[in-house]
């Protein structure tokens, strides 16, 4: 397994080259939804969770601040917490405020440079706070640093339904990493965004200022800036649409015309009308996600969702 690294992991040039090969030569032609964020993505989604139709951040934040202490009477005393793909650290505050004597708090991401500007930035605030940033890929195998005392369970925290974004056999994978990694006395409380009115779904990913399509579009630009790509980004249509089976939006660019694109010496045709998938947001019900969470192990202990019922917020504990 691998050991904690202090340092950046960012893909290489060629991994992101072999990425956008393999999913542009699929049929539905794909792109990797990994590399949405550069800076100018990171930067194009933090507006996306402002926006009016863009409704998850503002439900998640609600939630917490209403029910974090709840959450933490649930976990208990002498908790390690441990938050993969920990971004601005927002959220995970309000649990922070709440937790009774937490034992450490270990934020991770593939970036460390912004991660341990963060965990800085908290530590002043939480000043009794062991924070200890490790630089990993949690979507593979990850060891976590020894801590010492020993705390009594370790806790994960995955807010934001970023796990919607992954493919249900990774959302499954995923899962079962994160079993491995608490043990049989850990818990992990996860951030899943649920199905919903069409009418409420679908602007959240197509918002009329247009952000949503300068995010889907902002791949190809990036393609073009890293990989030598032609992409036109004015002949291509920023799309939102739902996906019955397995309840998803599924997030694409049109192509306008017939046209051929080239990507660092290569050439990919799209017949006009035809489209190019850069992500899948899943939005299940409450039973399907605890089937799924099933079938890694996992059975569902609480959930809190706000009054509609359009987020929630889960604790899921091994099964057995
Ligand atoms: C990060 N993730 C949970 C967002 C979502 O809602 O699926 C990504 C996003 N893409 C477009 N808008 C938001």
């Amino acid at each position: 397994m691998a050991e904690p690294k202090l340092r950046d992991l960012l893909p290489s040039t060629a991994e992101f080259r072999d990425a956008v090969f393999a999913g542009l030569s699929s049929d539905p032609k794909t792109l990797p939804t990994a590399y949405l964020y550069d800076e100018t993505g990171a930067r194009l989604f933090e507006a996306i969770c402002t926006l009016d139709e863009y409704y998850p951040t503002r439900t998640e934040i609600a939630i917490m601040r209403d029910h974090a202490a709840a959450m933490a009477r649930e976990l208990g005393p002498r908790v390690r917490l441990v938050e993969p793909g920990a971004g601005a650290l927002t959220k995970v505050r309000y649990l922070l405020a709440h937790l009774d004597d937490p034992v450490d708090f270990v934020p991770i991401d593939i970036s460390i440079e912004q991660l341990e500007n963060e965990a800085r930035i908290l530590a002043k605030e939480f000043p009794e706070l062991p924070v200890h940033p490790v630089a990993a890929d949690f979507t593979e195998a990850f060891a976590l640093p020894p801590v010492d005392p020993p705390p009594a369970r370790t806790v994960i925290y995955y807010p934001g339904s970023t796990i919607g974004n992954f493919l249900p056999e990774d959302q499954v994978a995923f899962l079962l990493r994160m079993r491995e990694l608490i043990g049989s006395q850990g818990a992990l409380l996860v951030g899943v965004d649920l199905y919903k009115d069409l009418s409420k779904l679908l602007p959240a990913y197509d918002d009329a200022a247009g952000v949503t399509a300068a995010f889907t579009k902002n791949l190809l630009a990036r393609i073009n800036r890293e990989l030598d790509g032609t992409f036109d980004t004015g002949l291509f249509e920023h799309r939102a649409s739902f996906e019955a089976e397995p309840s998803r939006v599924v997030l694409e660019a049109v192509s306008s015309v017939d046209q051929t694109v080239e990507v660092a010496g290569r050439s990919f045709h799209f017949a006009a009308g035809e489209a190019v998938r850069t992500e899948y947001s899943h939005k299940p019900t409450l039973e399907a996600f605890a089937k799924l969470a099933g079938t890694a192990g996992l059975l569902v202990r609480r959930v809190w969702t706000d009054e509609d019922d359009m987020f929630s917020v889960q604790l899921l504990e091994p099964a057995s």
